[in-house]
This record gives C-alpha cells, structure tokens and sequence, in this order.
C-alpha cells in the first residue's frame, strides 16, 4: 500500500524550483494552487490577497526583462503575481505576515501537484513596472511573483541550519 503523504512531508520535500520543461499548465492548476492560497489565515478574516493568473508568453516576456532571474520566468510555463490589496488592509504587519502564509500554502500545493515553483522576490524592485505590464493601479502592492512549471529535475538541494541554532529557550 502507498504511503499517504503528510503536509510534514510536502514541507521538507518542498524545494524552489527553478528549471522546468515546456509543458503546459493548465488553469485548472493554477486556480487550484490559488485556492489554496485564499485559505490561508489573515488578520480579522479580511483575506486582503489578489492575484493575476498570468500564461500568456508576451505577457512573460514583458516581465522577465523585469528582473535578473529573467532566465526562471522564460522557462516557467505559467506565473502567478501575488498582491495585496491597500483598501483591504488594516495592519501593514499582519497583512504582509497574511501574504506569507498565503504564498507559503500555494507553493505546498504546488508540490502537492507534481508541479514546481520558485518565489520571485528580487522582481519587487521594479514592481511599478510590473504593474504597469498587467494593467493595474498602485491600489494593488506586488508581494512576489510565483514562477510555475513542470520541474525539469529533482536535484535542487537546500540546506537549513541545526534546529538548536533557532530555538532560543525551551522553557
Ligand atoms: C521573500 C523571498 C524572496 C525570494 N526571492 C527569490 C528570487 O528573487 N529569486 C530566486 O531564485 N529565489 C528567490 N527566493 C527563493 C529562495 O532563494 C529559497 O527559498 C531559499 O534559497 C531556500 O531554498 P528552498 O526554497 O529550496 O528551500 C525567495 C524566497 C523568499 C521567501
């Protein structure tokens, strides 16, 4: 009988993926990958993320130039631009910790899917551009770019350091 995987599982196998094949990612997928994003926690429930579902290959095009990872979003099939929205927010803290969550429960579900992904952050630099690209106003504040695809490989390694290094007390 096959093993079930646990959540524990998809945390430690999880990796950014950062090669992937041409194969298509249906949308289908992406909005899977995005509902899992929305049950995320947030601050009062107020769910202040949106998103823009991006295959488009002019589109992509458009925003690899945007950054120097311009290579990851060129191979990835599909992107996801993750937002939050300023009239939504009540609590610059809370509503960026929210984002987190949100985007931490999308790239598990990714793994979950057999598909990989990599969070794009070094794109936040040019984020005026960026939307500018996707046709919005700076009511919506860019949080990351999730690049998307079928992995190439499986031999991303990661390290992290000794448990202890991070446990202050345990009382
Ligand atoms: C806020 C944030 C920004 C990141 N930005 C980038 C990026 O711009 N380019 C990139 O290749 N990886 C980026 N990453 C991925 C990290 O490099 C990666 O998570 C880290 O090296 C650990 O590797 P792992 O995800 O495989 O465990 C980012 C991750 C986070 C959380």
């Amino acid at each position: 009988m096959q093993k079930k995987t646990t959540v524990f599982d998809a945390i430690l196998n999880r990796r950014s993926i950062r090669d992937f094949t041409s194969e298509f990612v249906s949308s289908a997928m992406l909005e899977t990958i995005v509902t899992a994003g929305i049950w995320a926690p947030s601050g009062l429930n107020n769910q202040p993320w949106r998103f823009v579902l991006i295959r488009d290959e002019a589109i992509r095009e458009k925003l690899a130039v945007l950054t120097s990872y311009s290579h990851i979003i060129e191979g990835a099939s599909a992107l996801i631009a993750v937002y939050l929205d300023i009239d939504t927010m009540y609590d610059e803290v809370k509503d960026h910790q929210a984002a987190g969550a949100c985007i931490q429960n999308m790239l598990l579900c990714t793994e979950e899917l057999g598909l990989g992904a990599v969070w794009l952050g070094q794109i936040l630099k040019n984020k005026k551009q960026v939307n500018e690209v996707l046709e919005l106003d700076d009511r919506f504040d860019l949080m990351a770019l999730l690049a998307i695809g079928h992995p190439e490989h499986h031999d991303q390694q990661s390290r992290r350091k000794p448990l202890s290094d991070f446990i202050l007390k345990n009382l």
